[in-house]
């Protein structure tokens, strides 16, 4: 399949909304919705899965940098199921850990995967399998740089650090999780950080990606902005 039409990137920050976005856009043109950022998820737990021992960050770091080169990747079977218009549904050796890859103590890991080639070329192979037969609209945060730089479709979506932080405040709220502003505000600007200072594949806009800032966008505007550019990209 040639990915200049098959693939919409959709990249961003933690928060911006492009996971809502990339969901309902895939729902309108009745394509699927991929979530690559699950994929680093899933990989996370496989490798910590592995590490079994407990320590500090700092010593899980550490041993991941220097096994990086010799854990068992061929053994970690992760498989991703698109769903049905919602949330991916993520496998790791038949294990459903769609859930437990959207713990804290997973996402502060991940940092110490998605900095590493090897890891990121283990993602990116199985997101490129994905893509060879199937139309998907991807979010992440190097889809349009890294993954697939030849794609026609490219969105970058912006957001202030408090109006993304008051989303996933009122997204934990929802789902009845106990929040706190500080907490909240503090770990969006640490991951932003780790995401954009990272030496390899960081969260970049593509040269020719289209900006949406989207702190005084309702998601619906997003959507038809984005929509409107797909179509002119095939006329
Ligand atoms: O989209 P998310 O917040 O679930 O992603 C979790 C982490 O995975 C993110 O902080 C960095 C990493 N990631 C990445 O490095 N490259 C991607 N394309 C997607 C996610």
């Amino acid at each position: 399949m040639n990915h200049m039409d098959s693939v919409i990137a959709i990249d961003g920050p933690a928060g911006s909304g492009k996971s809502t976005v990339a969901r309902e856009i895939a729902k309108i043109l009745g394509i699927h919705y991929l979530d690559s950022g699950a994929f680093y998820r899933t990989l996370t737990l496989a490798v910590f899965k592995y590490y079994k021992a407990s320590g500090s960050e700092q010593v899980f770091a550490d041993w991941v940098a220097e096994k990086q080169n010799i854990l068992p990747l061929d053994q970690w079977l992760i498989r991703l199921d698109f769903g049905h218009g919602d949330e991916n549904k993520l496998f790791l050796n038949s294990e459903d850990v769609t859930n437990q890859i959207r713990t804290p103590e997973i996402t502060e890991k991940i940092k110490y995967i998605a900095d590493k080639q090897i890891f990121r070329d283990f993602v990116n192979e199985r997101i490129r399998v994905l893509a060879r037969d199937n139309k998907l609209v991807m979010d992440g945060r190097d889809i349009g740089t890294e993954v697939f730089p030849n794609s026609r479709n490219k969105f970058f979506l912006t957001a202030s650090p408090e109006v993304r932080a008051k989303r996933r405040m009122d997204e934990l709220i929802s789902k009845k999780i106990p929040a706190d502003w500080e907490e909240v505000y503090s770990e969006m600007v640490k991951r932003d950080d780790s995401d954009r200072n990272r030496k390899i594949a960081p969260l970049l806009a593509a040269k020719d990606a289209i900006l949406i800032d989207t702190d005084s966008l309702s998601i619906k505007l997003v959507i038809e902005t984005i929509l409107s550019r797909i179509l002119e990209s095939k006329s």
